[in-house]
């Protein structure tokens, strides 16, 4: 079969390939610690199932317009400005099925052949991936580990040329658990205004941080109008099977992106858009609880990946990976990350997997039992001592 040439520029997301390698092992009946995947052990809290199947039940089981109920966006709207001290509009909202799709219809409304995206490098591989598929090209932004896998802002200002159309930002981050500083932010602002360019702000982990503060770009003077704001529901209320996040877009995008929407799936599920009302409008106090425990984790995982020679891990300020060096083990981060899996019996995913700045790291999500953290940390310790 002959496909469109594009999609040999398509990339993808290896954590899926790696849970399906470990689940081929696990069926042999090989015992498999799961870090691979990205995603909160916790259940959705209660009052957010109940408010889905009562809605399912009073009828909410038809198409909705594709931009996303009124309820639900005024409620996005309110949190967003509660939490970065400016104003959300509601209809510049658009609510989609995940997160993810925000990423997919922004990029292929702004870019095209010709055009230029700067992206952090490690990153989220769909970044790159949606980058290359839509024609442009992607000019990566090392994250240091000397600097708290913060971008260097003056190596970013270099590589913006009048071709830069965008910018791809995402903190707390995926893999390395770094967060922008407001100097960063503030910085990238004036590069953003000063060029004309679009900044792509992935928020997802916004509320999973453990010191300091987790700062908007959107909430920068001047920044409201050329911000793509990316957040969802997944992470922060343990509900990625659900799938439904959303996008803050500047006003001349929203009619497009809806289009977008309306060309692919219509509109999200309405019982689903629904229980996102209730998510908002209802009791938070599951996520300062699943926070502290992931805390708990983080510094369990941390502190123990660091007692081995070496390994050595940076203690991330968010989100819920860790980012541990393995230069010192000479092999590369792909091959270790097989050797783990299978001589050690832990699913883990290669740096390099994020972007070839990735290389020499792994990412480990915590996102799992301090029992199972315990466990893999002693595998880890015994393939190690055996290299
Ligand atoms: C940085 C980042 N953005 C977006 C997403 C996608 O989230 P969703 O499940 O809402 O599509 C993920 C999921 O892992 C992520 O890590």
């Amino acid at each position: 079969m002959k496909l469109a040439t594009r999609m040999s520029r398509l990339g993808t997301e290896s954590a899926f390939e790696v849970l399906a390698r470990a689940r081929a092992l696990e069926a042999k009946g090989i015992d498999v610690v799961h870090l691979e995947i990205g995603e909160p052990d916790f259940d959705t809290p209660q009052n957010i199932c109940d408010a889905a199947t009562a809605a399912i039940n009073k009828g909410y089981t038809h198409y909705t317009t594709s931009q996303g109920i009124p309820e639900l966006r005024a409620e996005i709207a309110k949190q967003l400005g509660s939490s970065r001290g400016v104003s959300f509009d509601p209809d510049r909202i658009v609510v989609t099925t995940g997160a993810k799709p925000i990423m997919f219809y922004s990029i292929l409304a702004l870019l095209g052949e010709g055009d230029e995206a700067i992206h952090q490098d490690p990153l989220f591989p769909i970044y790159e991936s949606m980058i290359k598929f839509s024609g442009a090209t992607a000019v990566p932004i090392p994250l240091r580990e000397e600097l708290g896998f913060r971008m260097d802002i003056d190596e970013l200002r270099s590589k913006v040329t009048s071709r830069t159309k965008m910018i791809m930002i995402n903190s707390p981050q995926n893999p390395s658990g770094g967060v922008m500083e407001e100097e960063d932010i503030r910085a990238l602002a004036e590069i953003a205004i000063e060029n004309d360019i679009i900044v792509l702000s992935d928020e997802v982990y916004d509320h999973i941080m453990y010191e300091g503060k987790n700062y908007s770009i959107a909430s920068q003077p001047g920044m409201l109008d050329r911000t793509i704001l990316l957040n969802g529901f997944s992470k922060t209320y343990a509900m990625t099977g659900w799938r439904m996040g959303y996008g803050f877009f500047p006003s001349e995008m929203v009619a497009h992106i809806v289009r977008l929407v309306t060309n692919s799936v219509s509109c999200a599920p309405p019982f689903i858009q629904q229980a996102c009302v209730e998510a908002l409008r209802g009791p938070q106090d599951s996520i300062p609880k699943m926070v502290a425990e992931f805390k708990k984790r983080r510094d369990l995982i941390v502190d123990g990946l660091n007692e081995i020679p070496g390994i050595s891990c940076h203690r991330p300020k968010g989100a819920f990976y860790v980012f541990p060096n393995i230069k010192k083990l000479g092999m590369s981060a792909d091959k270790f990350s097989d050797h783990l899996l299978n001589e050690g019996g832990v699913a883990t995913l290669s740096g390099s997997a994020f972007g070839a700045n990735g290389e020499g790291y792994l990412r480990l999500s915590y996102a799992t039992s301090q029992e199972n953290i315990k466990k893999a940390l002693e595998k880890i310790k015994t393939v190690v001592a055996k290299l």
